[in-house]
């Protein structure tokens, strides 16, 4: 249960962002998440939480940029009084092999999907701090882990939040902040709607099927809880097999 937990999740207007805002809400905790572009499922999403009784709320703010990271930070603790739980989930993808990668696919990749995940949990750290408890949980991806063809940017930027986490779960554990990630597989969302050769790829996943964002929202609420509480620094794949 995470009653009476103020979390922010970025990206939360889609995909597995969006499931992350409702798992978060259902288990009792007040949510503001961000997003860039999508104005009208961010709304609807803020409504599909009240109308569990639960708050979700919306600030279009850009995580590459730190000043906005902050904000949205700063906002919550003047708004709620404190902040307990970061998912930096919000992410973008830009595929190509690595003789046509344009230094700009590289750059806006890592800036969002990695750089974006410093400056959050940059901003609510010394928060964290003081309070003595908080809890950081970093979607990254099986990318990160095994790696995947015409996906240099990005499975660099999600090998990158490994390191992030791991280093960072050290560095705050006396304060009694816990840092985690997630590596999910292929999960069916916009991000992998336009996925090629999607029959092939599957043949990869023992299960055999794409996962549903509400399956990586499940183990993001149990990292984000009391019961999870003896878990930091890890990297838990959710992936239908596809990493093993
Ligand atoms: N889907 C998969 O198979 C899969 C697998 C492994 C890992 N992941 C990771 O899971 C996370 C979510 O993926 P998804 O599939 O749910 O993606 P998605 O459906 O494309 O949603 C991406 C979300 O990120 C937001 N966003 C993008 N750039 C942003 C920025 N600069 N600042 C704030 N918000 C931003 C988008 O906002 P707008 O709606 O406003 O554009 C949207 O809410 C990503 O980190 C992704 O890498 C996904």
């Amino acid at each position: 249960m995470l009653k009476d937990k103020i979390a922010v999740v970025t990206g939360g207007s889609r995909g597995i962002g969006k499931a992350i805002v409702m798992e978060l809400v259902r288990a009792g905790a007040s949510v503001v998440f961000t997003y860039l572009k999508s104005d009208e499922a961010a709304l609807k999403l803020s409504d599909e939480a009240k109308e569990l009784g639960g708050k979700a709320e919306a600030v279009k703010s850009d995580s590459r940029q730190y000043a906005q990271a902050k904000s949205v930070v700063d906002e919550t603790i003047k708004r709620f009084g404190r902040l307990d739980i970061l998912v930096n989930n919000a992410g973008i993808i830009k595929d190509k092999a690595l003789m046509l990668m344009e230094p700009s696919d590289w750059q806006e990749v890592i800036e969002t999907n990695l750089t974006g995940y410093f400056n959050m949990s940059k901003a609510c750290i010394v928060g964290m701090m003081k309070q003595k408890s908080g809890n950081i949980i970093n979607i990254s991806s099986v990318a990160g882990v095994v790696g995947t063809p015409r996906q240099t940017n990005y499975a660099s930027a999600k090998a990158g939040i490994v390191g992030l986490t791991k280093s960072l779960a050290k560095e705050v554990a006396s304060f009694n902040i816990r840092v985690n990630a997630v590596a999910p597989g292929y999960i069916e969302t916009d991000m992998t709607r336009d996925l090629k050769k999607k029959d092939e790829l599957l043949k990869l996943v023992p299960c055999g099927r794409l996962g549903k964002p509400e399956e990586v929202a499940k183990v993001v609420a149990f990292l984000a809880g009391d019961e999870s509480g003896y878990i930091t620094g890890q990297v838990i794949k959710i992936d239908g097999g596809l990493a093993i």
